[in-house]
């Protein structure tokens, strides 16, 4: 795996939609498509919104969205992970509702987890992949060293076939859906967005490889750490 990038920053979401991008018009030259694993929580936010405010930045269409992890609630729940990522992005711009593959957490957790799972075969076979390969996954950091919905202890940090699947953590709500470390890892690049000074010893723990965190180790890809400066 290659040494990770550090990137701090006092224009955090200014330089993360400028990473998300970058990215992105190198994949839809290469291989006509963009296909890019949005982080949820609240940090990300403010990175949806300025890639929202330059619409035209990327062609929206040539854009494939997924979901890192989503809470098991409606999409229209204060919690849900897709209603952030609407409100301040998908909303926002000219994508296709087909390239949007949304986890329901308005349904039972093993189901949405396997449809979501399904959807990301389909695509990997069209493209001759093993498994879903993003060409950019987003992903938070929790203060106790969580990624997605993969929580220190959780029996899905062992999971080592599937890529999608229920999962249950300490921060509410608990019942979610996450993706795995077999998916995670083989993204082309991941982005770790942090923009939390209080963070800073658990961005050393994982660098040293501790933590859920920690164990993202793209196979055959990178890994940038975008740290904000306030
Ligand atoms: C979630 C996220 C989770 C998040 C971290 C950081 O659904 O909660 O996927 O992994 O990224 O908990 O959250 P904040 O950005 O809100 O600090």
């Amino acid at each position: 795996m290659m040494t990770p990038t550090l990137l701090r920053t006092p224009s955090f979401a200014q330089d993360a939609a400028a990473h998300v991008i970058e990215i992105g018009r190198a994949a839809i030259a290469e291989r006509g498509l963009f296909r890019l694993g949005l982080a949820g929580g609240n940090t990300p936010k403010a990175v949806y919104d300025q890639l929202a405010a330059t619409p035209d930045a990327l062609p929206w269409n040539r854009v494939q969205i997924t979901f890192g992890d989503e809470r098991c609630v409606p999409p229209d729940h204060a919690d849900s992970n897709y209603r952030m990522a609407h409100q301040s992005l998908l909303g926002r711009i000219p994508i296709p509702e087909g390239n949007v593959f949304r986890i329901r957490g308005e349904i039972d957790a093993e189901q949405a987890s396997l449809e979501c799972a399904s959807q990301l075969a389909a695509v990997a076979s069209r493209f001759n992949e093993p498994i879903y390969a993003h060409d950019l996954l987003l992903l938070g950091l929790g203060e106790d060293g969580h990624t997605a919905s993969l929580f220190p202890g959780s029996p899905a940090l062992e999971e080592s076939a599937r890529t999608v699947i229920p999962a249950r953590g300490p921060k509410p709500p608990p019942q979610r859906v996450s993706f795995t470390f077999p998916l995670l890892n083989a993204a082309r690049s991941v982005a770790f967005l942090v923009n939390d000074p209080s963070k800073e010893s658990v961005i050393q723990e994982v660098l040293r490889g501790e933590h859920p965190a920690g164990r993202i180790r793209p196979t055959a890809g990178s890994i940038t750490w975008i740290i904000g400066e306030k």
